[in-house]
Order: structure tokens, then C-alpha cells, then sequence
């Protein structure tokens, strides 16, 4: 249930029976020589709005554009300072909270983007809750769900992909993308097969380490069949996980 698909009044009807909205987080970044720039973003946004339907849940608009601050040596690249993805999420997050929605799942595509994540939540509960408090029928509350988190998604990842999964542009994203854009499937050499792994301390040292934008990965072992076999095991997780937060107490 896409909130950006309701009418006002389908929206006023179902803060009636629940206050939970899905938030599709990711990143416009390079990834890999076969890996979409909006990767990060389409994997949010695809999977938070099948969680959705499983969950029967409100997904609100993704936040397209991350924290890639440290991808901006790769062209096509955009970024959020981490101080405006902060102003963004709060903006998007205190709208929301003004009809009455109180629970927000953020489904996340982009590691980089965890930090901030974690600070814009202090950010808004800071400036909702402010010096006094909330009552606790009101409260609000923010958590972090990244799609590929969790033991049935590392199994998977070990099991389909072995050591090639990698931490950038993995295996395992770009197979996703293939499985929900098949159109956009792109062949590419890949020289090493895996890419290296390490640490970068900015831009340029990332592209220096890693010149093909890699990290740790063997992207060109991906395909839409083993995509659709990540997509659809995120998708059980995280509906298991946004029926838990339903159910928490405040
Ligand atoms: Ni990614």
C-alpha cells in the first residue's frame, strides 16, 4: 500500500486501525562495472513495498539519494551531507507524525547510510518529544531494518554466493536489481573476478584501493534467478520483523 497511490482519505482511514508506515531508505552511488547506480535505492524500494503488501502496511516515498559521500570519485554518483539526510529524514518523519503516524520502520539499502540513520532518530525524537516528553500512547518511534541484516540472509549469501558476496556492490544487490529490472541486466568483465577488500578514508583513496568501485565482491556471478531467491527471503524477514515492532509496547 503505497501512500504516494491513497487518497487523503484512504490515508485518515487506515491511521484508524494502525499508526505504522514503512520507509524506503538508499543511495544513488556506483556500484560496479554492473551494478546500478540507483541499486541502493531500487533494492529499498522494491522490497519495503513487498513488505508492504505482506504486511499490510503503508510504505511512504523513498529517500533516493544517501550518505555516498565516499563514492563522489565515481561519476554519476550523487550525495547527501550527512547533516541534510538528517534534515531530510526529520522532515519526512514530522510530517507524517502530524496526521498521527507514530511507528516508522526505515527499510534501508545502504550501509553508509547507518550512522545517520542512527542520528536523525536522536534528531527527531529530540525535537518531538523535546524537554517534556511524550505521553506514552503517543510516543514515537524509529527503527532500522537494512534488507540484507540477519541469519536467513547471511545463510543465504554463504550458501548461493560462497566468499564472492563482497561488502560493495555484492553479488547479492546486483542480483537483486536484476530480478525486479531484468531490462537492465549489463554484462561486464570483471578484473579480478573478486574485487579486493579494506578499509578507504575518502573519495579518492576508495577509487585509488578500489579503481572498479567494487569491494569484495564477484557481482557477475549474479543473476535474476538468485536475486529473486535474496528478494524474497528479506521479504519474510522483514514482515516478521514490522509485525514484531507493531506489537512492541511503547
Ligand atoms: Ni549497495
Amino acid at each position: 500500500m503505497l501512500l504516494q497511490h491513497q487518497t487523503w482519505q484512504e490515508v485518515e482511514f487506515y491511521l484508524t486501525h494502525s499508526t505504522g508506515i514503512i520507509m524506503p531508505i538508499g543511495s544513488t552511488e556506483q556500484h560496479g562495472p554492473n551494478g546500478l547506480i540507483g541499486t541502493d535505492a531500487i533494492c529499498a524500494e522494491t522490497i519495503a513495498a513487498a513488505v508492504g503488501d505482506v504486511a499490510d502496511a503503508m510504505v511512504g516515498p523513498t529517500i533516493g539519494v544517501g550518505m555516498a559521500v565516499h563514492h563522489m570519485g565515481f561519476t554519476g554518483t550523487m550525495t547527501l551531507r550527512p547533516s541534510t539526510l538528517i534534515a531530510v529524514m526529520r522532515d519526512y518523519v514530522l510530517s507524517l507524525a502530524r496526521h498521527g503516524f507514530r511507528r516508522f520502520f526505515f527499510v534501508n539499502g545502504h550501509g553508509g547510510n547507518i550512522a545517520t540513520i542512527g542520528a536523525a532518530f536522536y534528531e527527531i525524537y529530540a525535537e518531538f518529544e523535546g524537554a517534556f516528553g511524550a505521553r506514552q500512547d503517543q510516543e514515537l518511534v524509529c527503527r532500522l531494518a537494512n534488507w540484507w541484516d540477519g541469519k536467513a540472509l547471511s545463510d543465504l549469501s554463504k550458501e548461493v554466493f560462497g566468499d564472492q558476496d563482497g561488502s560493495h556492490a555484492t553479488a547479492s544487490e546486483v542480483a537483486v536489481t536484476q530480478y525486479v529490472l531484468p531490462k537492465t541486466i549489463k554484462q561486464a568483465q570483471m578484473d579480478p573476478p573478486k574485487a579486493p577488500s579494506g578499509r578507504f578514508h575518502g573519495p579518492a583513496d576508495y577509487r585509488r584501493r578500489f579503481p572498479d568501485g567494487r569491494i569484495g565482491s564477484n557481482p557477475s556471478l549474479a543473476t535474476p534467478e538468485k536475486g529473486q531467491r535474496f528478494f524474497d527471503a528479506s521479504v519474510a524477514e522483514l514482515a516478521k520483523t514490522y509485525k514484531a515492532f507493531m506489537e512492541e509496547k511503547s
